[in-house]
């Protein structure tokens, strides 16, 4: 990489490559996300950043790992809602998701969408709940691991609609949108970042997103609200953190090196094609993070608790 030299003559952290864990596989949504992030990085710090990949238990084994790596602000995690829900999914969970960790910042929040194999029958939100219904003793639902957002959604989208279909778990949904593309899977609820050029391009079927809003990149896709389930709202929000204890140069260079690449017209433009964009740079705060990560916890503490569900 030809840094510049600038970057180079300061002095002080990081004197070395950064690694950004993903606890989720390559090729997923948390993965592009990253990596974008990591390329806007590294012309920043004037370091090279990499994206590192451990999926599997819905996140919590790379959370883990991060939770026991010295704080030498060498190796990040970005995660997302998951890291929220972990609590509540894996009772035992070895790392506290708010106190274990540095909240270096928030990156953004994506929309999900659900999806099909393109050769499903149904051409619309509706035609496909009632085939979900008439088909539910055969019919299975993709998703990235218990406590996922892929999982997260596809709970609260088939206990909205009153049907369980067999679930499939895979170590990202990077590996569950081949199988889905593959036709081995019927059903998948994933983030757009994932899906959206599988969409234009017909190889998956898209039906609903899961905001409020509409994507502007789908626009053709209504929402869950406006059609078969008032008041369905569920966003992959993206997150960095790190181990519990960064010196104060490191975090010092982080915080701002994150918020250069939230206003960076590359990570903008990207985003924007795959139907998300960076958060406002007054929510990108640390403090900001630690308290959405808080009220999160609570949040799908209560969901998860109703729904019965478990990690492990
Ligand atoms: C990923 O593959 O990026 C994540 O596992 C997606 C998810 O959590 O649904």
């Amino acid at each position: 990489l030809g840094l510049g030299a600038g970057a180079q003559a300061e002095s002080g952290w990081p004197t070395k490559p950064i690694t950004i864990l993903v606890p989720a596989a390559a090729g997923g949504p948390t993965d592009t996300v990253a990596r974008l992030i990591a390329e806007s990085m590294t012309r920043t710090l004037g370091q090279t950043v990499l994206v590192e990949n451990q999926g599997g238990a819905g996140g919590t084994l790379g959370m883990g790992r991060i939770a026991r790596t010295p704080a030498d602000g060498y190796t990040l995690a970005i995660w997302h809602i998951a890291h929220a829900t972990a609590p509540a999914l894996y009772d035992t969970l070895k790392y506290d998701p708010v106190a274990d960790f540095d909240h270096v910042g928030r990156i953004t929040d994506v929309p999900m969408t659900i999806v099909s194999k393109a050769a499903l029958p149904p051409t619309s939100i509706g035609a496909l709940i009632e085939w979900m219904k008439a088909n539910k003793a055969t019919a299975s639902f993709g998703h990235a691991g218990v406590g996922s957002a892929a999982h997260l959604c596809s709970l609260l989208f088939m206990s909205e609609v009153g049907v369980q279909l067999a679930p499939v778990a895979y170590r990202g949904t990077g590996p569950a949108m081949n199988d889905l593309l593959g036709g081995q899977i019927d059903l998948l609820c994933d983030q757009t970042t994932n899906t959206t050029n599988h969409i234009r391009e017909g190889r998956i079927k898209g039906y609903a997103v899961t905001t409020k809003a509409r994507v502007s990149s789908l626009p053709d896709l209504p929402t869950l609200d406006e059609t078969a389930l008032r008041g369905f709202e569920v966003s992959a929000w993206h997150a960095m953190w790190a181990p519990r204890g960064l010196p104060k140069e490191a975090i010092d260079k982080l915080v701002p090196a994150l918020q250069t690449a939230l206003r960076d017209p590359k990570v903008i433009e990207r985003f924007a094609s795959l139907g998300t964009e960076p958060v406002p740079l007054d929510q990108a705060t640390p403090a900001a993070l630690k308290a959405q990560l808080v009220a999160e916890v609570e949040k799908w503490g209560k969901v998860i608790r109703a729904a019965g569900v478990k990690g492990n």
